[in-house]
Protein backbone atom coordinates (compact mmCIF):
# COMPACT_ATOMS: atom_id res chain seq x y z
CA UNK A 1 0.00 0.00 0.00
CA UNK A 2 1.74 3.40 -1.06
CA UNK A 3 1.82 5.66 1.77
CA UNK A 4 0.71 9.46 1.07
CA UNK A 5 3.10 12.26 2.14
CA UNK A 6 2.78 15.62 0.54
CA UNK A 7 5.27 18.76 1.18
CA UNK A 8 4.72 22.51 0.71
CA UNK A 9 6.60 25.64 1.32
CA UNK A 10 4.94 25.84 4.51
CA UNK A 11 3.26 22.38 5.31
CA UNK A 12 3.77 18.66 5.18
CA UNK A 13 0.43 16.71 4.82
CA UNK A 14 1.16 13.17 6.14
CA UNK A 15 -0.93 10.19 6.93
CA UNK A 16 -2.76 10.70 9.83
CA UNK A 17 -1.84 8.39 13.07
CA UNK A 18 -3.46 7.42 16.26
CA UNK A 19 -1.31 10.00 18.32
CA UNK A 20 -3.08 12.71 16.68
CA UNK A 21 -6.45 12.46 18.39
CA UNK A 22 -6.26 15.33 20.94
CA UNK A 23 -5.46 17.53 17.66
CA UNK A 24 -8.72 16.12 16.24
CA UNK A 25 -10.74 16.91 19.48
CA UNK A 26 -9.51 19.91 19.49
CA UNK A 27 -10.43 20.44 15.54
CA UNK A 28 -13.75 18.79 15.60
CA UNK A 29 -15.39 20.18 19.12
CA UNK A 30 -14.88 23.65 17.70
CA UNK A 31 -18.26 25.61 17.17
CA UNK A 32 -16.67 27.96 14.75
CA UNK A 33 -14.94 25.15 12.56
CA UNK A 34 -18.45 23.51 12.45
CA UNK A 35 -20.61 26.29 11.31
CA UNK A 36 -20.76 25.24 7.68
CA UNK A 37 -20.32 22.00 8.88
CA UNK A 38 -23.77 21.21 10.36
CA UNK A 39 -23.09 22.32 13.20
CA UNK A 40 -22.52 19.33 14.91
CA UNK A 41 -19.44 19.50 16.81
CA UNK A 42 -17.87 16.19 18.82
CA UNK A 43 -18.07 16.09 22.65
CA UNK A 44 -15.52 13.28 23.57
CA UNK A 45 -12.02 11.84 22.56
CA UNK A 46 -13.84 8.97 21.70
CA UNK A 47 -15.41 10.38 18.47
CA UNK A 48 -11.99 11.71 17.73
CA UNK A 49 -10.43 8.71 17.60
CA UNK A 50 -13.04 6.95 15.50
CA UNK A 51 -12.67 9.84 12.79
CA UNK A 52 -9.21 9.28 12.87
CA UNK A 53 -9.95 5.34 11.97
CA UNK A 54 -12.19 6.55 9.85
CA UNK A 55 -8.77 8.30 7.58
CA UNK A 56 -6.82 4.83 8.05
CA UNK A 57 -9.78 3.17 6.70
CA UNK A 58 -10.26 5.26 3.50
CA UNK A 59 -6.13 5.03 3.11
CA UNK A 60 -6.45 1.12 3.03
CA UNK A 61 -9.88 0.73 1.03
CA UNK A 62 -10.17 3.55 -1.44
CA UNK A 63 -6.55 4.16 -1.88
CA UNK A 64 -6.25 7.89 -0.72
CA UNK A 65 -7.73 9.49 1.95
CA UNK A 66 -7.46 13.28 3.77
CA UNK A 67 -4.35 14.21 5.18
CA UNK A 68 -3.15 15.77 8.31
CA UNK A 69 -1.48 18.87 8.30
CA UNK A 70 1.47 20.14 10.21
CA UNK A 71 2.97 23.89 10.09
CA UNK A 72 6.82 23.58 9.13
CA UNK A 73 8.30 25.79 10.83
CA UNK A 74 6.04 25.10 14.29
CA UNK A 75 5.29 21.24 13.92
CA UNK A 76 2.55 22.20 14.92
CA UNK A 77 -0.92 19.86 14.28
CA UNK A 78 -3.10 22.59 11.95
CA UNK A 79 -6.10 20.63 10.79
CA UNK A 80 -6.78 18.52 7.77
CA UNK A 81 -6.56 18.76 3.53
CA UNK A 82 -6.67 16.67 0.91
CA UNK A 83 -8.46 14.47 -1.49
CA UNK A 84 -11.49 11.78 -0.35
CA UNK A 85 -12.96 9.36 -2.76
CA UNK A 86 -16.98 9.28 -1.98
CA UNK A 87 -18.00 6.26 -1.83
CA UNK A 88 -21.72 5.02 -2.57
CA UNK A 89 -25.34 5.98 -1.63
CA UNK A 90 -24.33 6.96 1.52
CA UNK A 91 -21.72 9.89 0.33
CA UNK A 92 -23.68 10.93 -2.46
CA UNK A 93 -23.39 14.68 -2.92
CA UNK A 94 -25.31 16.85 -5.55
CA UNK A 95 -26.10 13.66 -7.47
CA UNK A 96 -22.61 11.92 -7.53
CA UNK A 97 -21.68 8.73 -6.06
CA UNK A 98 -17.81 7.42 -6.23
CA UNK A 99 -15.82 10.94 -6.70
CA UNK A 100 -12.74 12.53 -5.64
CA UNK A 101 -13.83 15.50 -3.97
CA UNK A 102 -11.07 17.81 -1.86
CA UNK A 103 -11.81 19.18 1.18
CA UNK A 104 -9.58 21.58 4.51
CA UNK A 105 -10.53 21.84 7.74
CA UNK A 106 -8.47 23.94 10.10
CA UNK A 107 -8.22 25.51 13.60
CA UNK A 108 -9.07 28.87 13.82
CA UNK A 109 -5.71 30.40 14.88
CA UNK A 110 -4.52 29.17 11.51
CA UNK A 111 -6.69 30.12 9.44
CA UNK A 112 -6.31 33.14 6.84
CA UNK A 113 -2.47 32.61 6.17
CA UNK A 114 -3.45 30.52 2.89
CA UNK A 115 -2.34 27.47 4.49
CA UNK A 116 -6.03 26.32 2.43
CA UNK A 117 -4.84 27.29 -0.83
CA UNK A 118 -1.37 25.94 -0.49
CA UNK A 119 -2.57 22.75 0.77
CA UNK A 120 -5.26 22.47 -1.81
CA UNK A 121 -3.52 23.16 -4.89
CA UNK A 122 -0.77 20.69 -3.51
CA UNK A 123 -3.05 17.92 -3.16
CA UNK A 124 -4.53 19.02 -6.92
CA UNK A 125 -1.36 18.04 -7.97
CA UNK A 126 -0.89 14.85 -6.04
CA UNK A 127 -4.11 13.99 -7.65
CA UNK A 128 -3.86 14.48 -11.05
CA UNK A 129 -0.06 13.44 -11.49
CA UNK A 130 0.51 11.13 -9.10
CA UNK A 131 -3.07 9.44 -8.84
CA UNK A 132 -3.80 9.77 -12.52
CA UNK A 133 -7.56 10.98 -11.15
CA UNK A 134 -9.44 12.16 -13.94
CA UNK A 135 -11.57 14.60 -12.55
CA UNK A 136 -11.65 16.66 -8.98
CA UNK A 137 -15.14 17.81 -7.66
CA UNK A 138 -15.35 20.35 -4.74
CA UNK A 139 -18.85 21.49 -2.32
CA UNK A 140 -18.95 24.35 0.14
CA UNK A 141 -22.14 26.07 1.48
CA UNK A 142 -22.57 29.44 -0.21
CA UNK A 143 -22.36 31.19 2.85
CA UNK A 144 -18.59 29.50 4.15
CA UNK A 145 -17.18 32.60 2.29
CA UNK A 146 -13.69 31.13 2.74
CA UNK A 147 -14.31 27.93 1.51
CA UNK A 148 -15.86 28.97 -2.00
CA UNK A 149 -12.65 31.98 -2.16
CA UNK A 150 -10.44 28.44 -2.10
CA UNK A 151 -11.93 26.88 -4.46
CA UNK A 152 -12.02 29.19 -6.76
CA UNK A 153 -8.76 30.39 -6.54
CA UNK A 154 -7.18 26.84 -6.90
CA UNK A 155 -9.04 26.32 -10.51
CA UNK A 156 -12.17 25.08 -9.60
CA UNK A 157 -15.04 25.60 -11.88
CA UNK A 158 -18.41 26.75 -10.27
CA UNK A 159 -21.17 24.33 -11.87
CA UNK A 160 -24.01 24.48 -9.65
CA UNK A 161 -26.39 25.16 -6.74
CA UNK A 162 -27.56 22.18 -5.06
CA UNK A 163 -29.52 21.16 -1.45
CA UNK A 164 -27.25 19.32 0.82
CA UNK A 165 -29.66 18.36 4.54
CA UNK A 166 -30.70 21.79 5.28
CA UNK A 167 -27.89 24.06 3.39
CA UNK A 168 -27.44 25.12 -0.10
CA UNK A 169 -23.96 24.40 -1.56
CA UNK A 170 -21.58 25.12 -4.27
CA UNK A 171 -20.33 22.57 -6.82
CA UNK A 172 -17.58 22.66 -7.75
CA UNK A 173 -15.35 20.77 -10.86
CA UNK A 174 -11.86 20.59 -12.43
CA UNK A 175 -10.83 18.09 -15.36
CA UNK A 176 -7.62 17.11 -15.88
CA UNK A 177 -7.62 18.68 -19.26
CA UNK A 178 -8.37 21.90 -17.57
CA UNK A 179 -5.71 21.83 -14.88
CA UNK A 180 -2.98 24.00 -16.36
CA UNK A 181 -0.46 24.57 -13.03
C1 LIG B 1 -12.37 27.37 4.92
C2 LIG B 1 -10.98 27.37 5.54
C3 LIG B 1 -10.31 26.02 5.31
C4 LIG B 1 -10.14 28.47 4.85
O1 LIG B 1 -8.81 28.29 5.26
P1 LIG B 1 -7.70 29.42 5.16
O2 LIG B 1 -6.37 28.74 5.33
O3 LIG B 1 -8.04 30.53 6.07
O4 LIG B 1 -7.85 29.89 3.66
P2 LIG B 1 -6.78 30.78 2.84
O5 LIG B 1 -5.95 31.54 3.83
O6 LIG B 1 -6.09 29.90 1.87
O7 LIG B 1 -7.76 31.81 2.13
C5 LIG B 1 -8.08 31.86 0.78
C6 LIG B 1 -8.84 33.13 0.52
O8 LIG B 1 -10.09 33.13 1.23
C7 LIG B 1 -10.17 34.27 2.06
N1 LIG B 1 -10.89 33.88 3.27
C8 LIG B 1 -10.60 32.84 4.10
N2 LIG B 1 -11.50 32.81 5.10
C9 LIG B 1 -12.37 33.83 4.89
C10 LIG B 1 -13.52 34.31 5.56
N3 LIG B 1 -13.98 33.71 6.65
N4 LIG B 1 -14.17 35.39 5.05
C11 LIG B 1 -13.73 35.98 3.93
N5 LIG B 1 -12.64 35.58 3.24
C12 LIG B 1 -11.97 34.52 3.72
C13 LIG B 1 -8.73 34.66 2.32
O9 LIG B 1 -8.65 36.00 2.68
C14 LIG B 1 -8.11 34.36 0.99
O10 LIG B 1 -8.43 35.37 0.08
P3 LIG B 1 -7.30 36.19 -0.72
O11 LIG B 1 -6.49 35.15 -1.42
O12 LIG B 1 -8.08 37.06 -1.61
O13 LIG B 1 -6.53 36.88 0.33
C15 LIG B 1 -11.02 27.63 7.05
O14 LIG B 1 -11.75 28.79 7.29
C16 LIG B 1 -11.65 26.49 7.83
O15 LIG B 1 -10.98 25.53 8.23
N6 LIG B 1 -12.98 26.59 8.09
C17 LIG B 1 -13.71 25.58 8.86
C18 LIG B 1 -13.92 24.28 8.11
C19 LIG B 1 -14.61 24.48 6.77
O16 LIG B 1 -15.54 25.24 6.64
N7 LIG B 1 -14.09 23.76 5.75
C20 LIG B 1 -14.62 23.85 4.40
C21 LIG B 1 -15.83 23.05 4.23
S1 LIG B 1 -16.47 23.16 2.58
Amino acid sequence: MMTHYIETKNLILREFRDTDADGIFKLDSDREVHKYLGNNPIKTLEEAEKIISFFHLQYKERGIGRLACVEKPSGKFIGWAGLKLNLGEKEMLNGYTNFIDIGYRFLPSFWGKGYATEASLASIEYGFKKMKYHVIYGAADVDNIGSNKVLNKIGLDFKNEFMFKDSTCNWYELKKENYEY
